[in-house]
Parts: structure tokens; C-alpha cells; sequence
């Protein structure tokens, strides 16, 4: 047991993945096909981060899919034809590569009809999560495996109760992309209490410039909550919305606290962003990165 941890906090195990939105920054590669399962070097995107879920202890996943998501589903399924293809082979590299992403974990699957915002769909993991505390990652937001935060959410979770969320410090000038939070120090380092948010802020009225990253860690009265929000900006129901009524009133669902991440952290569903995961993770690579490392040195000596 972690030390500190109380023994009134249920265990942690269920994790939501929303991943039903339109991905419309990257378009038309996802006209057809979700962004989730964009290829990050040789896997898709959504495997890195339920490969995180369970490697911090959460091996019940609820993804929330839409239309188009259909490949989703077939990617955490067996295939009988390539598994039997590649036994016939022997090939047992790729044969094991093949079945490792439909024994990682029990999946579940909710569609969320129209996508009415990040709050909607995590309020559609309603009937299956309960009344436990649960874990939220979002689907196109990449952890890198080497510097693990959900763990740490986890943790405080279980040891003071309540939400949790992720918070990440970013220039002045881009914190009008994300849900932005005002702070409080506490005795831990890398912990702050959130006193309020707010959703997408120009910089002249953001309380701080800690944005809010993929990963919470909620209390589930954050239900209650959602279904009485009423869409926010951009017409959407917002996650950052019903979360500021938590912060403000510890009475409803205990306080929010924010882990200050300082790790690597991509947005796949940013097209930039993407790049430079793709250039990194597989520079990083043992069995690509030595090649790829001296032909990137050579381009950027050559091009740049
Ligand atoms: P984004 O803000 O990235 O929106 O959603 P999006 O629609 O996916 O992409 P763009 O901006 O059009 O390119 C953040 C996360 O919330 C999920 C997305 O799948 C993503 O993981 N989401 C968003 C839903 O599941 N449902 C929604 O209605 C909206």
C-alpha cells in the first residue's frame, strides 16, 4: 500500500478513453478513419495510452466511440486470419505483436451518438463506472511511456481523496488552447489545489498558466454535475465547466487537486505535435533509432 493511503478510498481500476471526436485538425487523413489510430512510428496512438492505463493498475477500459471508430474495436480484438498466417509462417516476432494489443486489457465500448463535447462523452461512462472514483485519458493526448503521470494521480487520488487532474506549465501565448487553472501551493512539490478553472482563456484574463493536460483522475458525483451542464464554448459540454463547479465547492465531491507534470507530453491530434512524437519516439527506438538518428543528422546538416 502506498504510504499514506487511507483505507476509505475505493481502489482505482476502471479507465475512460473518450475518443469520439471529429479529429477535424487532421483532416482528410481522418475522414475515414479516427485519429486514435493514426500510426505513432509502428503503433497506433490509442494503444500508447491504454498501454499507460495499465501500467498504473487500471485494466478495465471503457473507450467512448463514435461513428468511423468501427477500427478501434477491431484493433483490441483478436484476428484469427493474421494470428494463422503468421503461425504458419512461424513469424512469432509479429505473431506476438499482433496479439498484444487483444490481451492487454478488458475492453468495453460505449458510442456516444453525437459529439457534444468532452463532458458528454465522459458522462456516457456513467452506467458502467458507478459510483467509484475513475480515470479519464484522453485519446489523442500522448504520455511518454518514460515518464509516467497517471501513477502519480493515482496516488493522490487515493491518499487525499476527491479529482485530480493533470496540469502542465505553457507560455503566456498558448494558453488559450487549453482549460487553465488558479492554484494554490501545497506541501508537495509537484502538487497544487485547484481553486477555479477555466476553459480556453485569453491570456489576459488566465489565472495562471498551468494548462490542463489528458489525464483526471474524478470523483464520480463529477456525473451529477455534468448532467446539469449546459453547453459551453464552442456549443460543447465541458469537462473544464462541470470540474470548476467541483474545485468550488469541496462540500460536492471532495477538492481537486493538480499534479504538475513536467515529462514529455504530445497532442497527436495536432499535426505538428505528431510529427515531432513520431520524430522522437523513434529516434529513442533501439531496433530503428541508431539508422534513423545518423539519416536525420544528415537531412538536417543537408536541408536545414
Ligand atoms: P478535441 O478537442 O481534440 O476535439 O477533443 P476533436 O473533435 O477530437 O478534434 P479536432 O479539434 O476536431 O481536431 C479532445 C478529446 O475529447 C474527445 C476526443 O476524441 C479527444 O480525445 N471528444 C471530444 C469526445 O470523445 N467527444 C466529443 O464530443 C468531443
Amino acid at each position: 500500500m502506498v504510504a499514506g493511503m487511507t483505507q476509505s478510498h475505493p481502489r482505482i481500476s476502471k479507465a475512460v478513453i473518450p475518443a469520439a471526436g471529429l479529429g477535424t485538425r487532421f483532416l482528410p487523413a481522418t475522414k475515414a478513419t479516427p485519429k486514435e489510430m493514426l500510426p505513432v512510428v509502428d503503433k497506433p496512438a490509442i494503444q500508447y495510452v491504454v498501454e499507460e492505463a495499465v501500467s498504473a493498475g487500471l485494466d478495465d477500459v471503457l473507450m467512448i466511440t463514435g461513428r468511423n471508430k468501427r477500427p478501434l474495436e477491431d484493433h483490441f480484438d483478436r484476428n484469427y486470419e493474421l494470428e494463422s498466417a503468421l503461425q504458419k509462417k512461424g513469424d512469432a516476432d509479429r505473431l506476438a505483436k499482433v496479439q498484444e494489443s487483444s490481451d492487454l486489457a478488458t475492453m468495453h465500448y460505449v458510442r456516444q451518438g453525437d459529439p457534444k463535447g468532452l463532458g458528454h462523452a465522459v458522462l456516457c461512462a456513467a452506467p458502467h463506472v458507478g459510483h467509484e472514483p475513475f480515470a479519464v485519458l484522453l485519446g489523442d493526448d500522448l504520455i511518454d511511456p518514460r515518464d509516467p503521470l497517471l501513477a502519480r494521480m493515482v496516488e493522490v487520488q487515493e491518499q487525499r481523496g476527491g479529482s485530480v487532474i493533470a496540469l502542465m506549465e505553457v507560455a503566456p501565448e498558448q494558453i488559450h488552447l487549453y482549460g487553465c487553472a488558479a492554484v494554490e501551493a501545497t506541501e508537495e512539490g509537484d502538487l497544487v489545489k485547484v481553486t477555479g478553472l477555466v476553459e480556453k482563456p485569453d491570456a489576459a484574463d488566465a489565472p495562471s498558466n498551468y494548462a490542463i493536460i489528458g489525464r483526471y483522475v474524478l470523483d464520480p458525483h463529477i456525473f451529477d454535475i455534468l448532467r446539469k451542464t449546459e453547453p459551453g464554448r464552442g456549443g460543447e459540454i465541458q469537462l473544464t465547466d462541470a470540474l470548476q463547479q467541483l474545485a468550488a465547492d469541496e462540500k460536492v465531491g471532495g477538492p481537486v487537486h493538480g499534479v504538475v507534470f513536467k515529462g514529455r507530453r504530445y497532442d497527436t491530434g495536432d499535426r505538428g505535435d505528431y510529427l515531432r512524437a513520431i520524430v522522437r519516439l523513434a529516434c529513442e527506438r533501439e531496433d530503428l533509432g541508431p539508422d534513423f538518428r545518423a539519416w536525420l543528422r544528415s537531412y538536417v546538416a543537408e536541408e536545414m
